[in-house]
């Protein structure tokens, strides 16, 4: 039988009651969007995250666009971020009019080198974008202090690092504004799209709730800045509800998954396994290894019947949409190395022991005949 790559029918498979409960209890209070179940998860994650507020929105690349905006950025404006990660982070900055700038990412971690930050900012820098990629946090502390001393805004791309921590802060929770995705192969997924911002800010988050929802200040069809329909759906928050409360659970059985990779994988030749870096609880949105033949290991897997996905096979600054800005192939080699040898292992809670074992033997066997 063939093995997916995210586990989210195995999960409706077990939680479809409590789920189908959250859709009836939505349909039957008559109130579908903006109501009780949105201003509820809102308050539940904020209170997650220990921060004043949880603005829901309807999806994660919207989320990152309207922190920009609410944060006062956009045309004539730059924002370091770095160019491996999903492209929606890129599209966000650029929706809102504002230019990304692109650093190259560490070796190890995958995650933006924040060591090349300081030479990349500009008289029209903005903001720092870190994306905590993969399930773990980029190195918060240097781009606080480069931001202190440069008066720029950060914000966090949290859309792979839900429950994520730094030396005991959350992921989310070391910055402006911080976007997350609630997209179903999320490690807090909803049944379709959605979206949040958290920030400590109480402007900010008035700002984005009035850019949610037209523009509109106070009377209602009264808009005073044309802005967009971007809410969180009230039946996905009433689903991320009930979730939010097994995200504890749903991490754990991620970090079990992630032991018994290490444990069967660590021997293997020319497989590189995923680092944690010290001071970062790791989520394993995805488990993400890498190896210089990993179109052979992904073709030898796929013959039996393993499904692997790959974050990212083409860099964002060398896709054609993105030619206007000007990067050139070679530009971030790290990035690009990575584009060619990543590769991630199926993860999920549900992922039962079998199939890691069968991940575990397939990925053995075709690292062994590609040396
Ligand atoms: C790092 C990152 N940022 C932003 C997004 C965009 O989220 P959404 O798909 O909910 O718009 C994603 C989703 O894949 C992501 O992985």
């Amino acid at each position: 039988m063939s093995l997916n790559v995210w586990g989210y029918l195995d999960e409706y498979a077990n939680e479809r009651e409590e789920l189908l409960q959250a859709v009836d209890a939505v349909f039957s209070s008559g109130r579908l969007v903006l109501g009780e179940s949105v201003r509820g998860f809102e308050t539940e994650f904020a209170a997650y995250h220990g921060i004043a507020h949880c603005v829901g929105l309807d999806n994660g690349t919207n989320a990152v666009q309207l922190t920009l905006e609410s944060l006062g950025i956009g045309a004539g404006d730059e924002v370091i971020t770095v160019a491996n990660t999903a492209a929606p982070t890129i599209i966000a900055i650029v929706g809102s009019g504002a230019t990304p700038v692109f650093v190259d990412v560490l070796a190890d971690s995958c995650l933006m080198d924040t060591g090349q930050v300081e030479s990349a900012i500009t008289p029209r820098t903005k903001a720092l974008l870190p994306v905590h990629l993969y399930g773990q946090c980029v190195d918060m502390a240097p781009l606080r202090g480069i931001a202190r001393a440069h008066g720029l805004a950060i914000v966090e791309d949290c859309a792979q690092a839900h429950g994520a921590r730094q030396h005991g802060r959350p992921a989310g929770t070391m910055s402006d504004a911080a976007a997350f995705s609630f997209y179903p192969t999320k490690v807090l997924g909803a049944y379709g799209d959605g979206g949040g911002v958290l920030t400590g800010d109480d402007a900010v988050a008035a700002k984005l709730r009035r850019l949610r929802y037209y523009g509109m200040e106070d009377e209602y069809y009264v808009v005073h800045t044309p802005a967009h329909n971007s809410r969180l759906d009230e039946v996905q928050a009433e689903i991320l509800r009930r979730k939010l409360g097994r995200l504890d659970g749903y991490i754990a059985d991620r970090r079990a998954v992630a032991r018994r990779y290490e444990e069967g994988l660590r021997d293997v030749p020319g497989l590189q396994l995923p680092r944690t870096v010290p001071g970062n609880d790791h989520v394993f949105y995805v488990y993400v290894v890498r190896h210089p033949r990993r179109d052979h290991i992904l073709a030898q897997l796929r013959r039996h019947g393993i499904n692997l996905n790959v974050s990212y096979p083409w860099p964002v600054h060398t896709m054609t949409g993105f030619a206007h800005l000007g990067y050139r192939k070679g530009a971030l080699p790290v990035t690009e190395a990575l584009a060619d040898s990543v590769f991630s292992l199926p993860m999920y809670p549900t992922l039962k022991k079998d199939d890691q074992d069968r991940v575990i033997e397939a990925v053995r066997n075709a690292a062994a005949v590609a040396l």
